[in-house]
């Protein structure tokens, strides 16, 4: 990783913000771009501290003129692009069933976690191509496999295209020496699950359906999107990488 340039989205916090630390930590060095500003100058700042190389964007992923400039402003402040972690994503409160959900709850969840990787690859695709080839990792979801019933199903829509795109875009590209995987974590301890098990009970109703019987951490998931983005995953292209603690593997979990 020593020496790559990569441009991580959502990375104020979180998945984003853990995967561009270990990112820069292994000598990349890495563009942390975010709508939120704030989150991603103290980013920057935290990384910095570290001995990292790293640079603050601001940028909403859903607006195609904002990402344009996102990629221009990475690709130049570091000289290339050979990394594109699209990681932004939300999920909306009132993103329920099919039929409780408002419009606008589906439209900006499909216009954050589906528009915005396929406008992250419009633009960052050929930054990559001028770094002479690269690796894209997508944040799906292990939802884009399993239903739940407690649904979500705006983001569920939105992930399951994510997959899609992603291979699509992996056998596009492949002799063009660009790989793209989709990333495709369980639950992970991040604020944008700790929102949804918020009492005892309903924390242990969700542990009993994960073999490993624990969310995963934000390192686990920062660690698969090295692997995934860097040499060592050579011959991996189109695949959806799942990093969910068994629980697609598991019909029952142990007793
Ligand atoms: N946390 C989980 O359990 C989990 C599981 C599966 C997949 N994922 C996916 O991993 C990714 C990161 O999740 P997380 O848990 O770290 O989320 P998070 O909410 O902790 O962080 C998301 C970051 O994205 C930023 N963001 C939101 N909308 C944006 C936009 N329009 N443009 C740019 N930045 C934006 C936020 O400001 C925030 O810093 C998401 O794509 C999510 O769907 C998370």
């Amino acid at each position: 990783m020593y020496g790559k340039r990569a441009l991580i989205t959502g990375a104020g916090r979180g998945i984003g913000l853990a995967t561009a630390a270990l990112f820069a930590s292994e000598g990349a060095a890495v563009a942390l771009a975010d709508i939120d500003g704030a989150a991603a100058a103290t980013a920057v700042a935290a990384i910095a501290r570290a001995g990292g190389r790293a640079l603050p964007l601001v940028a909403d992923v859903s607006e195609a003129g904002a990402v344009a400039a996102m990629v221009e402003g990475a690709e130049h402040a570091l000289g290339g692009l050979d990394i594109l972690i699209n990681n932004a994503g939300i999920v909306l409160p009132d993103d329920e069933g099919p039929v409780e959900t408002p419009l606008a709850a589906w439209e900006r969840t499909l216009a954050v976690n589906l528009t915005g990787v396929f406008l992250c690859c419009k633009y960052g695709l050929p930054a990559l191509e001028r770094a002479g080839g690269g690796a894209i990792v997508n944040l799906g979801s292990m939802v884009a496999f399993i239903g739940a019933a407690v649904p979500q199903i705006a983001y569920t829509a939105a992930k399951g295209g994510v997959v899609a795109l992603t291979r699509e875009i992996a056998v596009q590209y492949a002799r063009r020496n660009i790989r793209a995987n989709a990333l495709c974590p369980g639950p992970v301890a991040t604020p944008l699950t700790a929102a949804f098990f918020d009492t005892p009970e309903k924390l242990e109703r969700r542990l009993v359906h994960m073999p490993l019987g624990r969310f995963g951490a934000v390192e686990e998931i920062a660690r698969a999107a090295l692997f995934l983005a860097s040499d060592e995953a050579s011959y991996v292209t189109g695949a959806a990488f799942l990093v969910d603690g068994g629980i697609t593997a598991a019909y029952l979990t142990p007793e």
